[in-house]
């Protein structure tokens, strides 16, 4: 049933609110100030590092995580995509906590790299949808996302379901390890609480975020750019244009573009830049500008102050509403996701049912 929507996806997209809210109720109970995890948890003070292991989008939800794990609760991070991993054998050192990352709970990389981490990993954690998947099974502490069914081949409420966990568990992390004070706690915990509502003002950009793709379906090749926790969405920005739309798309993290794909930029690429007004916005605002020296066409995703800032050379803006600088990911993925939508639509493909894809790849 796709409740009144041309699409599952599209449908999944609207839904984010509400499943985010109950993921968010899961961990951190109305009235609890602390992070809660299901059966035994775990004591983040007996593990000294974190790999975490997936395949696509789950695999960007991983990268973002890194991010959270080393400035909140300062543990180093792994980030590696299952297939690699898995062949690669890495070396597992003693107090290392492996997370795997998986909707469906069945990808066979990132199970076959659960299986190579049982006896040599201190703790197996999965981050999952699917609580009766082998890799949920497999885990000893699987941690559901609470996201619902999804249809859409292209990954939507999951992945900003896994952040949201992800989140939380670096929080949980942080206050174990007493690398993060009760105020900084309080604020995530507020903002947290505060996303769903934050997120419904940022679906209200639909249409003119369905404006901005009816330019971008004209392309043929897209660049999208990132710094910090931009950088992962960048890429989940880029694969989803690529799956639904079959428009070539490729992210770079910003502070790349002068060592490569600049050479690529003349009055046909569309740049999409993420950027919140953050600490990092400067740099990305210096970034945009060496794009628009070369004709390159900027879309610009920011909050009404960045897209003050930015001036209005900008081909495209996109404004976001406000928000605290550790959620941007989760938020900033709604315009991404929006933006790849609405091209496939005005492309014509088929965007439940990409060509190619399959929604669960249980075979190599
Ligand atoms: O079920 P999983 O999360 O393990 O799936 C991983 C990838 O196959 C998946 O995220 C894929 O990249 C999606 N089509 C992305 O939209």
């Amino acid at each position: 049933d796709k409740a009144g929507h041309k699409h599952f996806m599209a449908k999944e997209i609207a839904e984010q609110p509400t499943v985010i809210a109950e993921a968010i109720r899961h961990y951190l109970p109305v009235g609890e100030d602390a992070v809660h995890l299901p059966g035994d948890g775990i004591d983040f003070t007996k593990i000294d590092r974190l790999t975490l292991v997936a395949c696509g989008t789950a695999f960007y939800a991983c990268l973002t995580a890194k991010y959270w794990f080393e400035k909140l609760a300062r543990i180093p991070v792994e980030v590696d995509i299952a297939s690699e991993f898995r062949y690669r054998e890495p070396p597992i050192p003693g107090r290392t906590a492996a997370l795997f990352v998986s909707q469906s709970g069945e990808t066979a990389d990132t199970l076959a790299a659960l299986r190579y981490c049982k006896d040599k990993a201190d703790q197996i954690l999965s981050v999952v949808n699917v609580p009766e998947s082998s890799i949920a099974r497999e885990s000893d502490l699987a941690l559901p996302i609470h996201a619902g069914v999804e249809i859409g081949v292209a990954s939507t409420k999951a992945f900003t379901c896994q952040l949201s966990v992800l989140l939380m568990l670096a929080l949980k992390a942080a206050t174990d390890r007493g690398e993060i004070g009760e105020e900084e706690l309080q604020a995530h915990v507020s903002a947290l609480r505060g996303l769903p509502n934050v997120m419904s003002a940022a679906l209200e950009q639909n249409e003119a975020i369905r404006q901005a793709s009816l330019k971008l379906s004209e392309a043929r090749d897209v660049l999208f750019l990132g710094r910090g926790l931009m950088f992962p969405l960048a890429l989940e920005g880029a694969l989803k244009l690529k799956e639904i739309s079959y428009i070539h798309a490729e992210a770079y993290a910003s502070g790349e573009l002068k060592h490569g794909p600049i050479a690529l930029i003349d009055n046909n690429m569309p740049v999409v830049v993420l950027a919140p007004r953050d600490d990092l916005f400067d740099k990305s605002v210096s970034n945009m500008q060496e794009v628009m020296a070369r004709k390159g066409k900027v879309m610009l995703v920011s909050d009404a102050e960045g897209l003050a800032e930015a001036g209005d050379e900008v081909w495209q803006a996109i404004r976001m509403p406000q928000v605290h600088d550790s959620l941007s990911p989760i938020l900033y993925a709604l315009p991404a996701q929006m933006l790849a939508y609405h091209t496939a639509v005005a492309k014509g493909t088929d965007v439940d049912q990409p060509r190619n894809l399959a929604k669960s790849v249980t075979v190599e």
